[in-house]
């Protein structure tokens, strides 16, 4: 028997929940700002719809990576991405009818059963953007842009954009049949083999020091790039270099999602290590067709919310500071007891308060206080109920006053 978090998963603790929803709102502060509206698809969807979008020679599909079930009469599967569900979404809400471009972002849970290790887990956390309607280059300029701006709201600074294309299916057939010929008696590592048969540019992707060596002189996608597809490409450059978004081009980014279509990005961190993307994305024409919509083409990315946190404190990035109550209360006798909670009721929720459960003294009672992290301790036995105030303390100062009850409120408005 095992009663620990499954493997390549991990608890999200109170401590820890701050910096996920900095980095959350970080990216809605900035998503919004462009009329990127947020969308939320469930967290599993009938099989169908990744398996007809993310592509049969992907690592989701090859390499087994999604968690697939059966209940029911139909096959399921936990999303391993959002951008499947979110098309699935457009196309069965009609949003295609909507002002062009169709702005989506979404945050959440992201299911994927490979080999656990650093910065790579079964179950991670992505925010995700999609922008549908649109084939200009201006709009994949866009995506990268609104990108970029998240991640320096997340407060990071090492980012290197890496742009690239992979070109027009054709193209990307071409380039698959001339590295199928060049590497056809190839001293390949085992994986590498397997994507030669199914997808051989991914090997371009390989990490094995024999593959690389191999790799090393041949072409590259950009050199395949046909002049429509070329055009497109140095558009996307040129509105980015006009608006002053840093960005090296990289002539092998290949992906390992099957449906991009001719530009392709990655954003990587210094701290983080070239191997593991922060960000991936790239533009997808064709997709929402190949799913049963009307043509609508689409650009958009995904982060990894994890890997941005890890490069936050790479960073030494400062988190906003924890939220505190404003007020603990304290009971000094089995009536108080009753009345604090009474008046937590009235003041929650305009403030945070907290109070003990049991009658406590005077001593006991603010050193609780002091642990719960609150601003103000308020105590109330039967002198103050006589009076009909609180015996209130700033915990830092330990200045003391007394408020009357039904001032409580405007005390905590003035001072908290
Ligand atoms: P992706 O490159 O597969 O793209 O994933 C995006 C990001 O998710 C990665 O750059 C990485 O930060 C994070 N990530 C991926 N796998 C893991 C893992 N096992 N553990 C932790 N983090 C991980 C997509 O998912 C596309 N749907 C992006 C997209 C949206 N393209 C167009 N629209």
């Amino acid at each position: 028997m095992n009663l620990q978090t499954a493997r390549g998963t991990f608890d999200i603790l109170p401590e820890d929940q701050p910096r996920y929803r900095a980095l959350y709102s970080a990216a809605e502060r900035v998503l919004s700002s462009a009329g990127v509206q947020e969308i939320a698809t469930p967290v599993f969807e009938y099989t169908d719809v990744f398996t007809k979008s993310v592509g049969a020679s992907s690592d989701l599909v090859v390499q087994k990576e999604m968690y697939t079930f059966d209940k029911g009469e139909r096959s399921l599967t936990l999303r391993p991405e959002f951008t499947a569900g979110v098309l699935r979404a457009y196309i069965q809400n009609g949003l295609s009818s909507r002002r062009s471009p169709v702005k989506l972002w979404s945050k959440g849970p992201v299911f994927r059963a490979e080999r656990p290790q650093r910065g790579r887990f079964h179950q991670f956390h992505q925010v995700n953007c999609e922008l549908l309607g649109l084939d200009t280059p201006l709009i994949d300029a866009e995506a990268v842009a609104l990108l970029y701006a998240t991640l320096r709201e997340c407060g990071l600074q090492e980012l290197r954009v890496k742009l690239g294309s992979v070109g027009d299916p054709e193209d990307r057939e071409r380039y698959n049949d001339y590295l199928r010929d060049e590497l056809r008696a190839a001293d390949l590592s085992e994986t590498s083999q397997e994507r030669l048969r199914l997808n051989p540019m991914r090997i371009l992707d390989s990490k094995d020091e024999k593959d690389l060596e191999v790799i090393r002189d041949l072409k590259r996608p950009l050199d395949f790039l046909n002049e429509d597809a070329r055009a497109h490409f140095e558009a996307v450059k040129g509105y980015l270099e006009a608006w002053n978004i840093p960005f090296d081009v990289d002539d092998s980014i290949v992906r390992g999602l099957d449906y991009y279509r001719r530009t392709a990005f990655e954003v990587h961190h210094g701290s983080i290590g070239a191997q593991s993307a922060l960000c991936g994305g790239g533009r997808y024409d064709g997709l929402v067709e190949s799913m049963g919509g009307p043509p609508a083409p689409g650009v958009g990315w995904a982060f990894g919310a994890e890997r941005v946190l890890d490069a936050m404190s790479e960073e030494g990035v400062a988190l906003p500071d924890a939220p505190r109550p404003a007020l603990f209360l304290v009971p000094m006798d089995e009536d108080a007891v009753g009345e604090v909670a009474r008046t937590a009721l009235r003041l929650r929720p305009t403030f945070w308060v907290e109070h003990a459960y049991t009658k406590r003294n005077p001593g006991k009672g603010l050193k609780e206080a002091d642990r719960a992290g609150a601003r103000y301790a308020a105590l109330r036995g039967p002198k103050e109920r006589q009076e009909g105030v609180y015996g209130v303390k700033h915990l830092a100062s330990g200045e003391q006053t007394q408020v009357p009850e039904e001032e409580l409120e405007a005390f905590l408005k003035a001072h908290a």
